[in-house]
């Protein structure tokens, strides 16, 4: 358990978040879908650096830049951390500390689907997990309800109405106000969308991995799919982890994902890749841009996309990816 210093006791309840941060508001949101919530385009993800093995105050910095730009979303799941469930517990801590006077200004997410405790309960989409993995969220995360719920992933084991039908009840229970699905094959996107809508709990959201180095969404149709069935579309690891920043142009940094070397491997940066990332790196430049925003503006510009879930590793690289929000339009990035 975390002992609290005096100082972090002083500062409970201090945060005043800027009073600009709807300014521009015009500008820094999307429908999600045919659905009534908008979600700021670029949304926040707590994957990394909201552990408990990273800086709490450093974590907390990143959020308040966010919250003061417009930023509402945060993106968390079970397993965010290391270790498991820590990046939850951060956000109860920054619920107690500073947002809880703003929870209506917040859409926060989870997801349960992925590995997360012991034994045949805690992983894929049984409604045995999918219902216990939320309530341990909710616990974590200080509370009541999240505005989004998620199957981190599909299940070829547990039938799919099992998994929808969890979903659907988790609403019900008013444990969730909306549902998402992530990483789902297509075919079973349609069926979980006929599914849902057939519950009367529209599948608000899919969540998959889309950025100029992997464009599978656009090629399998699925990000088609979304927008013809007003289904929102959001963008993980838009920026391939950082390799679509100016991260590793000129080598490895020592703090960077890559030479921690978990899930960005630094195999991944083959000469060919490394050649591309500096042509796009020139176009940004000639475009008066940072390849990072550059790279973000590309995916909001593809029709259907509601927004882009980044991670930063400082309030520096945040403010850096808001760039796309301003950015022209691009043309054609081929690959
Ligand atoms: N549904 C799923 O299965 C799934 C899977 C993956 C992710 N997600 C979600 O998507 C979110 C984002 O994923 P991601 O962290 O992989 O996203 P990303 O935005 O592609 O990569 C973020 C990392 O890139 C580097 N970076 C970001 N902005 C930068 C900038 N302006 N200049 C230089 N480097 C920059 C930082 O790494 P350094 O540490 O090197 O500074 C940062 O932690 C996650 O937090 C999570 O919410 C979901």
């Amino acid at each position: 358990m975390h002992e609290r210093t005096i100082k972090e006791i002083d500062l409970k309840g201090t945060y005043l978040p800027s009073e600009s941060r709807y300014d521009d508001a015009d500008k820094l949101y999307n429908r999600c879908g045919r659905s009534g919530v908008k979600l700021p385009k670029v949304s926040l993800g707590f994957w990394h650096n909201f552990g408990g093995v990273d800086a709490y105050e450093r974590s907390r910095a990143i959020t308040h830049y966010a919250f003061d730009h417009g930023i509402t979303h945060f993106d968390l799941a079970n397993n965010y951390g290391p270790p498991y469930g820590s990046a939850e517990e951060t956000m109860g801590r920054l619920m107690d500390d500073d947002f809880r006077p703003y929870r209506d200004e917040l859409f926060i997410s989870t997801k349960a689907g992925y590995d997360m405790w012991p034994g045949p309960y805690g992983n894929w989409g049984s409604r045995k997990y999918l219902m216990a993995s939320l309530e341990q969220s909710l616990r974590r995360m200080h509370l009541d309800y999240v505005d989004l719920f998620y199957s981190h992933r599909f299940d070829p084991e547990t039938p799919l109405e099992e998994t929808l039908q969890a979903l659907v009840d988790i609403v019900r229970q008013g444990k969730a106000l909306y549902v998402g699905i992530s990483r789902w094959p297509l075919e079973a996107l349609q069926k979980a969308d006929e599914y849902l809508r057939a519950h009367d709990v529209p599948l608000l959201i899919f969540q998959d991995r889309l950025n100029l180095l992997d464009r599978e969404p656009i090629n399998k149709g699925t990000l088609d799919y979304c927008r013809e069935h007003g289904i929102g579309f959001i963008s993980f690891s838009p920026l391939a982890q950082g390799l679509l920043t100016d991260r590793y142009l000129n080598g490895i940094p020592s703090d960077s994902r890559m030479a921690r070397g978990q899930f960005l491997t630094q195999d991944k940066l083959t000469p060919e890749l490394l050649d591309y990332l500096q042509k796009l790196n020139q176009t940004a430049t000639e475009r008066g841009e940072s390849l990072a925003g550059m790279a973000l503006a590309w995916i909001l510009q593809q029709p259907g996309v509601t927004s882009v879930l980044v991670g930063a590793s400082s309030t520096a690289q945040l403010e850096k990816n808001m760039e796309c929000v301003q950015a022209k339009p691009i043309q054609q990035l081929s690959m």
